[in-house]
């Protein structure tokens, strides 16, 4: 197990009625920025019940409306402009990864004398960040309780993810029965976005990170008997509360640090969504059976073999074979999701792929089984 440092400073109060805590925002001053998307927290009266307990602690609320789904430097932009032009001093995002990943950087670019795209290409220029408070409604990205941020330059055909110890948040409210609304498209989207962290960490070249690992199991098995419920039953409070809390600790440290490995089949995706716009869980779910099958090996057999018995519960002495199976098992529980298993399901070809392939060997540098070029062009081929 590699040397690591485990620091969350974030709160997290988790359960029913749990916005009562809102109040406490009065805790880093009195004028706040609340970020949200396209309108579903008013939908689902979660706007009208934050703006009451806002008012009530005291504080004046400006808005930020509109965060898109994949959220763009141009709105990050727009909210920096209200920080310095307002005097912010905290921010609120109410909603899921994109809207709270929107509002992180808004909360460093409020503190950052030049522009915000700066801080999403050089994580090192983000050195503080206003407060940042979170209100989570859709189980997904675990952007709650950690230090990253994607944002996108359509324009540019450019997704990003930057970081920073300041970007994670002051205190975040994870109430489950807020996830009730969340589509079967984002629900299942979501569980894969879940699934995909934990496997990013799971396959990992580190020896003898053992607690890492049985964590990482755990939290898969958890997703595979949750995500189908929540799917079939969207108001099933038992499966969107292991599914909420499965997110946060998927990605805020728990199961990678000691045993660290750069991921991989993330900037795979982010290349999909920044050509293409699809929705990031949907990526992952097309992409990670088809990484699987160029990762496999008789390096990497083991491994495998160990995630087929202890996550698909697969029996047997033949390595290679029980590694096989749990590729097709991952497959076939991404279908029954409902999730797409080929990228000319979401509306992408062949015309963008060497671009692609080039842009995501970068952040691929590091991982656990090395990627080329021609190797990432490989995987996206053999997805088409
Ligand atoms: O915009 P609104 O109206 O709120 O609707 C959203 C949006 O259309 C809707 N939604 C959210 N909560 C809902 C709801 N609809 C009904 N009821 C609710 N309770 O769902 C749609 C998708 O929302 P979005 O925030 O885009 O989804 P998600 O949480 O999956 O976030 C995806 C973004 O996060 C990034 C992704 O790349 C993508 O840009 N990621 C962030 C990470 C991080 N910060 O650590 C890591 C991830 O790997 C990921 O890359
Ligand atoms: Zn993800």
């Amino acid at each position: 197990m590699n040397n690591f440092t485990y620091s969350i400073p974030t709160k997290i109060y988790f359960g029913k009625g749990q916005i009562e805590h809102l109040t406490e925002l009065k805790e880093s001053g009195r004028r706040v920025l609340l970020v949200y998307g396209g309108g579903s927290i008013k939908r689902a009266g979660i706007y009208d019940t934050a703006m009451k307990l806002l008012g009530e602690a005291g504080l004046s609320v400006f808005e930020l409306s509109g965060v898109e789904p994949n959220p763009r430097i141009q709105t990050v932009r727009r909210g920096a402009g209200i920080c310095r032009q307002e005097n912010i001093e905290m921010v609120l995002a109410i909603g899921g990864g994109s809207t709270i990943d929107c509002a992180k950087v808004v909360a460093a670019a409020a503190k950052y004398d030049g522009d915000a795209w700066d801080l999403v290409l050089n994580p090192e220029l983000i050195k503080e960040a206003l407060p940042i408070y979170t209100v989570l409604t859709l189980a997904a990205t675990g952007s709650e309780m950690d230090q990253f941020a994607v944002i996108s330059d359509m324009t540019k055909n450019e997704k990003w993810g930057t970081e920073g110890e300041c970007l994670k948040p002051k205190m975040s409210i994870l109430d489950p029965e807020y996830t009730y609304t969340v589509s079967a498209k984002q629900t299942a989207a979501g569980t894969a976005d879940i699934m995909s962290h934990t496997l990013e960490t799971y396959f990992t070249a580190v020896p003898d990170a053992a607690v890492q690992a049985r964590f990482c199991e755990g939290l898969l098995k958890t997703l595979i008997q949750y995500g189908p419920v929540a799917l079939k039953e969207p108001d099933n409070y038992e499966a969107r509360a292991n599914l909420m809390w499965a997110g946060s600790l998927a990605i805020n440290g728990l199961c990678k640090g000691g045993a660290e490995v750069t991921w991989c089949v993330h900037p795979i995706e982010h290349e999909l969504s920044a050509f293409y716009d699809i929705t990031h869980g949907e990526g992952l779910a097309i992409m990670t059976p088809y990484w699987m099958d160029y990762a496999l090996s008789d390096k990497t057999v083991s491994k495998f073999a160990e995630y087929g018995r202890n996550v698909w519960d697969l029996t047997g002495d033949d390595d290679m074979l029980i590694a096989r199976q749990s590729i097709a098992c991952t497959r076939e529980f991404f279908k029954k999701l409902n999730l797409p298993s080929a990228l000319s399901e979401v509306g992408i070809d062949e015309t963008h792929l060497e671009i692609m392939a080039e842009k995501a060997e970068k952040g691929c540098e590091g991982a656990y089984v090395p990627l080329t070029k021609e190797a990432i062009l490989s995987i996206y081929k053999a997805a088409l």
